[in-house]
């Protein structure tokens, strides 16, 4: 459904940020873009919804394609009606306004109702329902995140991109989300891209993951196969003593253990 091919983004048109990055997201699937800081994660899926001449960023290569047509170098609001929506890194909501209030001015697109749909996601995210009169600013941070998923499936995408979702909360709260998520690909018949830092959450619930670094996927496969993977267990999932810093780096050392030890 989507494809990204060959993907290369600079800033300032001088530092590449993603370089040769390919990846897929099949219809109804949950993908993993995994990744450290500064992998370039948030880069790649900000040059698929349209969002890099904020950052003074644009694409030097590649292709992407939603359901077989280019979408490349389109504004978010024409890939948003093509049905790929993000659900950014750190999202802002309206704090002063109410849970409903912030549902109401949510950017829509395609010809459903929006009341209709909103009492749908009510039923969805109870918690919201239950607060849809108070100021979203005492909203806890896991409900935030409620909140602004609900706003973009106000949009009907048809792929969901949400960046980050565990950012700042506690794992118990971070499991119930994805298993959210899992319950809304059905619900609503979605695919979604994930990215995440955290690889144990997200692979979880995903079905294929991608390992980004230096801009570079450097190694992709089925979750169940990430999750079996020595070198992503001890770098990503933390079964190693912490002293390497990259993935890079943990295939390097068991290189040289097999060369040496
Ligand atoms: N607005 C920007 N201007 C210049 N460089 C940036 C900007 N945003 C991100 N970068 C750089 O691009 C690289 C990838 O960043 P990013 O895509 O945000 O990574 P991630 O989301 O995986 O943490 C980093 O080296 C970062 O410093
Ligand atoms: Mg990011």
């Amino acid at each position: 459904m989507l494809e990204v091919e060959n993907l290369e983004v600079a800033y300032s048109r001088v530092i590449v940020a993603v370089q040769g990055v390919s990846l897929k997201v099949p219809e109804h699937s949950i993908v993993a873009l995994l990744g450290t800081n500064g992998a370039g994660k948030s880069t790649t899926v900000r040059a698929i919804s349209g969002f890099l001449p904020v950052d003074d960023a644009d694409i030097r290569k590649g292709a992407i394609r939603f359901a077989g047509q280019s979408i490349r170098g389109l504004a978010p609001y024409d890939v948003a009606r093509r049905g790929v929506v993000l659900v950014p890194e750190r999202r802002k909501i309206f704090e002063t306004l109410t849970v409903e209030e912030n549902l109401r001015i949510a950017p829509r697109v395609g010809g459903s109702s929006a009341a209709g749909t909103i009492e749908r996601l009510f039923g969805i995210f109870p918690v919201l329902a239950e607060r849809r009169k108070q100021i979203s600013g005492y909203l806890s941070g896991g409900e935030r995140q409620m909140l602004a998923i609900s706003q973009a499936l106000l949009c009907n995408p048809k792929l969901l991109i949400v960046d980050e979702l565990s950012l700042g909360l506690a794992p118990r709260l971070v499991k119930e989300l994805m298993a959210r998520l899992q319950e809304l690909r059905e619900t609503f018949k979605l695919s979604i891209l994930l990215i995440e830092q955290d690889a144990r959450s997200a692979l979880a619930i995903a079905d294929y993951g991608y390992i980004l670094e230096g801009g570079r996927v450097v190694y992709e496969g089925t979750a169940e196969k990430l999750r079996g993977h020595g070198d992503v267990q001890e770098f990503y999932l933390g079964s190693g003593d912490g002293a390497r810093t990259s993935y890079r780096d943990v295939k390097q050392y068991r290189r040289s253990r097999r060369w040496w030890g």
